[in-house]
């Protein structure tokens, strides 16, 4: 897979490309991974690449032609690929983990990270393919929206996860919340690992962390409940669960 940045702060894209993971992938070659610099296909002196918003206003937006220029180079980047553009913004979807796996399918990838005020609409219109947002909150640029979007795509892809990292295992891939996780040593000011998980008993343990999945998605994030059709044994643990909680109330 290919993966392409456009962002006035190509430096900020070490974060992905030199650490853990995603560094990982890059490096070996599973990912190609390229930025490219609006502020290199400017063409005044000044090297601009933004301007006063119509209608007046605080804050600049950034213009279309450096943009576009960018976006073009970083298709032919990319020849071949069949290329998805993909604009982080506020205003975007909410960014959640099935969409990420759609992402992971892809063949190429070209992430606008804007600045400023924002990009003018007219790019969007004629370059962006889909806009997405990482959370209900701004951030000074897209940057690192960019690569929140890179990484959680990077990790799925086949041969970035090592052989004892799996991504069936993570948050979400389920469609529940992650189970709590333990490590040495057996005891931690007084709070011992839960009994089961020293049990040995394999058959147990999955079923400790089935509910426990079930039990905090259910606290802390029932709407993923909502929307999830669940097989038997889910169900029946889901339902017991939530007994549970009831009884306590
Ligand atoms: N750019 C600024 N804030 C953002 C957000 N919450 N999501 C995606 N891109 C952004």
């Amino acid at each position: 897979m290919k993966i392409a940045a456009v962002s006035l702060f190509p430096d900020m894209f070490d974060a992905l490309t030199e650490f853990g993971v995603s560094g990982r992938a890059i490096k070996s070659g599973t990912v190609d991974f390229a930025v490219f610099n609006p502020r290199d296909y400017t063409q005044d002196k000044h090297q601009s690449v933004d301007g006063r918003p119509y209608g007046g206003g605080p804050g600049m937006v950034m213009m279309v032609a450096p943009l576009q220029r960018a976006v073009a180079d970083a298709r032919r980047w990319m020849t071949g690929c069949r290329v998805k553009v993909i604009y982080l913004s506020p205003q975007g979807r909410a960014l959640h983990q099935s969409a990420v796996q759609e992402f992971a399918h892809c063949e190429g990838i070209i992430l606008i990270a804007g600045r400023y005020e924002g990009i003018d609409e007219r790019f969007i219109a004629l370059e962006v393919d889909e806009e997405w947002s990482i959370g209900d909150y701004v951030l000074s640029g897209g940057e690192l929206a960019a690569m929140a979007l890179a990484d959680a795509t990077i990790r799925l892809i086949p041969g970035s996860l090592g052989h004892n990292e799996s991504a069936q295992q993570d948050s979400f891939s389920s469609g529940l919340l992650d189970c709590p996780h333990y490590t040495r040593p057996e005891c931690v000011s007084g709070q011992r690992v839960p009994e089961v998980l020293l049990s040995g008993d394999h058959q147990r343990i999955r079923r400790w962390r089935l509910r426990q999945s079930l039990l905090r998605t259910q606290l802390r994030r029932p709407d993923l409940l909502a929307v999830l059709p669940f097989e038997e044994e889910r169900q029946a643990e889901l339902d017991d669960v939530r007994k549970e909680l009831s009884d306590d109330d």
